[in-house]
């Protein structure tokens, strides 16, 4: 005789299983960032994406970043990588792949060689992917920015050529992405004793023009727009070793700028972490500015963590507070500091 209730029996166990399963996968979820810890990623490793960039695609946060996983102090690498994670909270992150993974793309670059700081921009008019590096030799004379296509966000970028901006020595670069939609490179250009701001080419395969020169010697340039005021952040040069990084506002991105100022207290060498950029998160609620900083690890670079912390930023002042574990609400913009137990 056919028993009735087995069929009723499997469904609640499936059902069991289902919810229990699903509270694991829920458990296992991140509801806070913690500034300078091991950041693990959907797969449990270390998130690799130092000196990042992020572009923002309808509801997701793409983080693209320098993957130094396996690479132990960088200096025997004969390839470099390029990692993108997504995210729709920005404290989870999903491993999407490594976007480059290439060996120097030209010649002069030898091995090793450097490619840094991966900044991508959406071009909304030929539709493709554009991620600007900063390319260079071992000993960082080449000084070039080199760009790289892809069909879609997280698909292979091709390499297009390389170039000195508006024919300068660049090493750092940083992207900025006006309200108007507008893009701009930032590029540190050390005989210059200073940094530019550059309009990219309507395809954004090039440089189209100096927007300012800011004579300041920063790297690690970064902007963000913030209540019709313009903020610019920068670190001063020392290698991988921090410093007190700084800022400067001005009304219109041509200048002029005001003069620099500390972030945060002198001492603690902004905590630590050097600039990478400003995240702007305009929820229903608010608009906050995350700070998003690398605290670098030369003797073994995949052990480089980030310290993001969102901004006291308004009224020309801006300041990075103490570090401290947060959390962010991307729908309303709000962000908390989570109170230990
Ligand atoms: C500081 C820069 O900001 C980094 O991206 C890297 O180029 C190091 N210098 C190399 O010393």
């Amino acid at each position: 005789m056919i028993n009735h209730r087995l069929p009723l029996l499997s469904i609640f166990v499936g059902l069991v299983f289902f919810a229990s399963f699903h509270a694991e996968a829920t458990a296992s979820l991140r509801s806070s960032i913690v500034p300078g810890a091991i950041w693990p990623d959907d797969r449990g490793h270390h998130i690799q994406a130092h000196g990042g960039g992020i572009l923002k695609l309808d509801d997701t946060y793409y983080w693209f970043g320098e993957d130094r996983g396996g690479e132990r102090g960088g200096k025997k690498a004969i390839e470099r990588k390029v990692a993108c994670y997504a995210s729709k909270d920005l404290m989870n992150w999903e491993f999407r792949r490594q976007v480059i993974r290439t060996g120097p793309p030209e010649s002069g670059l030898g091995v090793p060689f450097v490619l840094e700081r991966p900044k991508v921009f959406h071009n909304a008019r030929t539709g493709k992917f554009v991620m600007y590096v900063h390319l260079d030799d071992k000993a960082y004379k080449l000084a070039r920015v080199g760009v790289y296509v892809s069909d879609t966000v997280d698909g292979d970028y091709t390499f297009v050529r390389s170039f000195r901006p508006l024919n300068e020595e660049s090493r750092d670069i940083g992207q900025f992405v006006d309200d108007d939609g507008s893009a701009y490179l930032i590029f540190e250009a050390r005989p210059t004793n200073g940094f530019f701001i550059a309009r990219l080419s309507d395809d954004y395969l090039d440089v189209a023009e100096k927007v300012c020169f800011v004579r300041t010697r920063l790297e690690g340039g970064a902007l963000v727009k913030y209540d019709g005021l313009y903020y610019m952040i920068g670190s001063w040069m020392s290698g991988w070793a921090p410093n007190n990084n700084q800022y400067a506002t001005a009304k219109t991105l041509a200048g002029p700028w005001s003069d620099f100022q500390d972030i945060a207290p002198p001492e603690t060498k902004t905590y630590g972490s050097q600039s990478t950029l400003m995240l702007k998160v305009v929820g229903t609620k608010k608009t906050s500015v995350i700070f998003m900083g690398d605290i670098w690890s030369p003797a073994d670079h995949q052990d480089g963590r980030y310290l993001w912390m969102p901004l006291e930023i308004g009224k020309g002042r801006l300041w990075l507070p103490e570090p401290r574990e947060w959390s962010i609400d991307v729908k309303t913009g709000e962000t908390r500091v989570v109170t230990p137990k």
